[in-house]
Order: structure tokens, then sequence, then C-alpha cells
């Protein structure tokens, strides 16, 4: 299993959505989040001086998937986020050791 965990603009966030649980993924946590990459935020000015707005709102998706869907799903998200404009997102995946269900007490794969 691994947790995907996708830093993207929030006006893709019903799409992005969409299309993974179009794969049979349904397992998702979604966070309102700040944040910077590269650019380090945007400079405006105004009235002559510059302002720096540090932190860019964007949505985090989060989602514990099986091995054999973890490409698709990064797929998915990739085709769905991309603007190709500075700040599309980010992906990070990690390896998830074990997961529980609560109500049932299944265990692992069974459990996502
Ligand atoms: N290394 C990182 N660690 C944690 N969060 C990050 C990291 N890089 C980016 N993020 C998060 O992802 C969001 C989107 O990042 P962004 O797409 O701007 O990345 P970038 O590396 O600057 O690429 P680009 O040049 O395409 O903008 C950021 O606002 C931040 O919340
Ligand atoms: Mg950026």
């Amino acid at each position: 299993m691994k947790r995907v965990e996708a830093i993207v603009r929030p006006e893709r966030l019903e799409d992005i959505v969409e299309n993974m649980e179009a794969l049979g993924h349904s397992g998702i946590t979604v966070t309102q989040v700040e944040g910077h990459g590269r650019q380090k935020g945007i400079v405006e000015q105004f009235r002559g001086k510059e302002y720096k707005l540090m932190f860019i709102p964007k949505v985090k998706i989060e989602a514990v998937v099986k091995d054999e869907l973890v490409e698709k799903i990064i797929d998915a998200i990739v085709s769905t986020a991309f603007t190709g404009n500075v700040g599309d997102g980010k992906i990070f995946v990690s390896n998830v050791e074990d997961a529980v269900r609560v109500r049932t007490k299944d265990r692992g794969v069974a459990a996502v």
C-alpha cells in the first residue's frame, strides 16, 4: 500500500476526485492547506510598494491505495491537475505499513 498525497489547485479538486474514483478507489481525505514551492509565494505591487503573499491556498488530497493502482492514480491526478502554469501542484508517494478498518477490524490492503 502507498500513500499518495497530492497538493493541487483547489478548483481542480472535484474533477480529480471523480477521476480517482473512476479507477475504483474511494477512500480519500481532503484538507485545505497553504503553501509554496519554488516561487516562494507571489509578489504584488500596490501603490509603489511590494507586497508578498508568502503562502497560496491549495488543497491536499490524500489516498492510501493498493500497489496495483498507484501509477493509475498518479496519472489521473497529473492529467486532471495540469494547466502548464507554475503552481500546478505536486504529488508525494510513500509506503504505508498497515491499515485497520475500525468497524470490521480488517487489516492491511483489505482495510483501504
Ligand atoms: N518540497 C515540498 N514539500 C512540501 N510541500 C511542497 C513541496 N513542494 C511543493 N509543495 C506544496 O505543493 C504546492 C504546489 O507546489 P508547486 O506546484 O508550486 O511546486 P513547484 O516546485 O514550485 O513547481 P512549479 O515550478 O511548477 O510551480 C505548494 O504550494 C506547497 O504547498
Ligand atoms: Mg511553484
